[in-house]
């Protein structure tokens, strides 16, 4: 219900809003919905848009051109630690579905279990480990909810990253990324605990995003922005102040990447 209600007050201020790449920024990362040539929309005024938010995101739908690509762009995520929704997120995609959505970029912060991706690097998701137990599809009666996870994250958009990274010259490694439900941070034991487990990386989203994205039949890719070693792997002060912060030297190599990901796809 809530969607068309969202659909109504995007099409009372655009004319034929559409859109083929939808993506979701994530802590320090709201620089991208900044570039689009198109129309911003509070989440307030959206029905079943968050409204609350975490502070470090930019709380607005963007619809419009980057690149020369029709992109959807969720300036803010509702965290499952917000208010103990999985699926806060699930009207924002429904209607990013709607507005004709096929490919769902996100995006995110998160504490590097790995040397290798120490902080200000990006890591790209080839899996996820569900470490919160939940899923935003609890509730959904139909049998639409039993979503095969396998290449969740779409290996032909990966390869395709990882190609243009290279051409780029920014590091970019491929890692399972674990969610944590959050909103504290973790325990050094914990970390140890998910790293055996076979997680490279640790973060409080995204996971659900995902999720919901392969439900609504989108291809699905992310990004890790690396702010911190995570708990007990470094010497950093870990504190959401610190994400904020750090996000920024990350955020400039994924910027370069998302619109090298869209020019390729505009010259398609
Ligand atoms: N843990 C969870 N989420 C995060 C972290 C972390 O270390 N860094 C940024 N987001």
């Amino acid at each position: 219900m809530s969607t068309s209600e969202a659909l109504v007050v995007i099409r009372n201020r655009m004319e034929n809003p559409t859109a083929k790449v939808g993506f979701i920024l994530g802590s320090g990362l709201g620089h991208l919905a900044d570039l689009v040539d198109g129309t911003a929309i509070d989440y307030s005024d959206i029905p079943g848009f968050p409204h609350a938010g975490v502070s470090g995101h930019n709380p607005k739908l963007v619809i419009g051109k980057l690149m020369g690509v029709n992109v959807a762009i969720l300036g803010g995520r509702e965290h499952y630690y917000e208010n103990g929704r999985a699926d806060a997120m699930r009207v924002p995609l429904e209607t990013l579905a709607a507005l004709g959505v096929d490919t769902l970029f996100a995006t995110n912060a998160c504490g590097s279990f790995l040397s290798e991706i120490p902080p200000g690097n990006l890591m790209l998701l080839n899996d996820h480990i569900n470490y919160s137990g939940l899923s935003p599809l609890i509730g959904e009666p139909t049998d639409r909810r039993f979503v095969n996870l396998t290449n969740a994250y779409d290996p032909d958009i990966r390869k395709q990253l990882l190609g243009l990274a290279q051409t780029l010259q920014i590091p970019l490694r491929e890692g399972v990324y674990a969610w944590y439900s959050g909103p504290n941070f973790e325990t050094p034991a914990e970390i140890r605990m998910l790293k055996t487990l076979g997680a490279d990386a640790v973060g409080m989203s995204t996971v659900p995003e995902v999720i919901l994205g392969r439900f609504l039949d989108m291809k699905c890719c992310a990004v890790s922005v690396v702010t911190n070693m995570a708990a007990g792997l470094g010497n950093e002060h870990i504190s959401h102040e610190h994400t904020k912060a750090s996000a920024p030297i990350g955020a400039a190599k994924l910027e370069r990447l998302i619109k090298a990901y869209l020019a390729q796809i505009a010259a398609a």
